[in-house]
């Protein structure tokens, strides 16, 4: 049985069902943000008396906020091994932004991408890493999309393919654990591949950063840029990181342009700073740097052996309790496929047979406080094939979309665990959807909103 191996700030709180009854909350949609680990806020508390402005001001306690700030920047770089201790020669740098978002989009601004040139995704990606790359087309910068097959994977094999066939490849962009299956893509060979071919690769750990170690010499530590966000790792206050080469962000001009980024400004342009603080106009945000900082310290403490022990032991439970009830169909790879075990991260997104996901997951809220994701999860392309989604159905979404009927939108259901879910956490989740597979009646009838498809029940609005 697992136990969480850590408290969260709002653990206890209890929320008012259908039934009248209050119940423990029981979030279970840590893919999509996660509360504050209680050693993050409270580290947050004890700096909020010395806040101040970070790298502008005399004062004592703007040195101090600086020096909290440059050192949560240290404490990146060494939380994916870039630090010059453990990855001596490489000359990286940790850029402070406010999530994945941000940071791709950065690396997309500033990588040095030219007409002619291909940038390798995949259609498993979220849209913070397709979007970016697709609007490179302006610059005259193809895309090529690797596929996946009917389980939602891709193989090295395909990446490799892609490298090798397409015009110029300069960057793989790929997650290193998608959102929506929790599948992890087998990234040192397919790094290795890219890098053979003198191809340069991001890899989007915002799923992977919290559930396993980024280090040099496998996985996703060997990427050239990385980007994640703070408030998936327990440190919700507005913080993400762009990893990358300082050599990529040495000449031009950063993506935001403003006070911080530059040494001098006259009224015909700017002398700019030095990266990082080139890629960062604008006043910092101190805090979520501090709350970034102690939550990789509590990583450490924790250690990360038990992390992952934690993490395998709930997806096995999550994943294969899912599979084994009548109704629910599980999207992805099924427990026990040999070529994806040991690499699915506790998450399952599932379809349950005559419900919509919204009516899903609005039941599961209303009558079990039970805090889910439904939806397409910022991953429509991925969702389209994980469906199975003939062209003629998405065809219909899309003109449904144009015209704001969400009625009839397909989706599923997320349940993602954290690093304080509890083996009993995930026996109370799947007990309620048997129940609900089983057919258990509405209390009440639920209203659904055609403008955004959610249900919701007229005695809890
Ligand atoms: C795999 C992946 N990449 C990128 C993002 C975007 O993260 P953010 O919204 O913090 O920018 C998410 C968020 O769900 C994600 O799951």
């Amino acid at each position: 049985m697992s136990d969480g191996l850590a408290t969260l700030v709002g653990d206890d709180v209890e929320v008012r069902c259908v039934d009248g009854t209050d119940r423990v909350y029981l979030g279970l949609d840590s893919g999509a943000s996660t509360p504050a680990l209680d050693a993050v806020a409270t580290r947050v508390q004890d700096f909020l008396p010395w806040y101040s402005s970070v790298h502008r001001g005399a004062g004592a306690k703007s040195q101090r906020a600086t020096v909290a700030y440059e050192s949560a920047r240290d404490a990146m770089l060494r939380f994916v091994g870039r630090d010059a201790g453990s990855s001596p020669g490489r000359d990286d740098i940790a850029v402070l932004c406010r999530n994945t978002t941000e940071a791709i989009n950065i690396a997309a601004h500033r990588i040095d991408l030219r007409s002619g040139d291909t940038v390798i995704t995949t259609v498993a990606e979220h849209h913070a890493n397709l979007l970016p790359w697709q609007r490179l087309a302006e610059r005259g910068v193809s895309i090529a999309y690797v596929e996946c097959d009917e389980r939602g994977i891709f193989t090295a094999d395909a990446i490799a393919e892609a490298i090798e066939t397409a015009a110029n490849p300069r960057l793989l962009a790929v997650t290193g654990a998608t959102n929506v299956t929790g599948w992890m893509p087998p990234l040192t060979g397919i790094i290795d591949h890219a890098h053979c071919h003198g191809v340069q690769v991001l890899v989007d750990v915002a799923q992977l950063a919290p559930h396993r170690p980024i280090r040099p010499g496998s996985g996703a530590g060997n990427a050239d840029f990385l980007a994640w966000s703070g408030h998936k790792m327990y440190a919700p206050f507005g913080t993400g990181v762009l990893v990358g080469p300082r050599s990529t962000f040495a000449e031009g001009a950063p993506l935001l342009v403003g006070g911080g980024a530059v040494n001098l400004v006259d009224l015909d342009g700017a002398l700019w700073t030095d990266a990082p603080e080139r890629e960062e106009a604008g006043s910092p945000n101190v805090i979520g740097a501090v709350a970034l900082h102690a939550a990789v310290d509590e990583f450490d403490r924790i250690g990360w052996d038990a992390i992952v022990a934690h993490e395998v032991a709930l997806a096995a439970q999550l994943r294969s309790g899912l599979a084994s009830i009548d109704g629910v169909r599980l999207l992805g790879p099924v427990p026990g496929d040999a070529t994806t075990d040991g690499q699915m991260l506790a998450i399952g997104t599932f379809a349950v047979d005559g419900m919509p996901h919204p009516l899903l997951a609005a039941r599961l809220s209303a009558e079990y406080a039970i805090g889910v994701r439904h939806g397409c999860f910022c991953a429509h392309p991925y969702l389209v094939r994980l469906l199975g989604l003939s062209a003629q159905e998405t065809a219909r979404y899309r003109h449904d979309i144009v015209v704001g009927d969400r009625r009839d939108i397909p989706g599923a259901v997320r349940a993602s665990a954290s690093i304080a879910t509890t083996a009993t956490d995930i026996e109370r989740f799947l007990s309620a959807v048997a129940e609900l597979a089983a057919g258990k009646p509405e209390p009440e009838p639920y209203v659904q909103d055609p403008a955004t498809g959610d249900y919701a029940l007229r005695s809890l609005m």
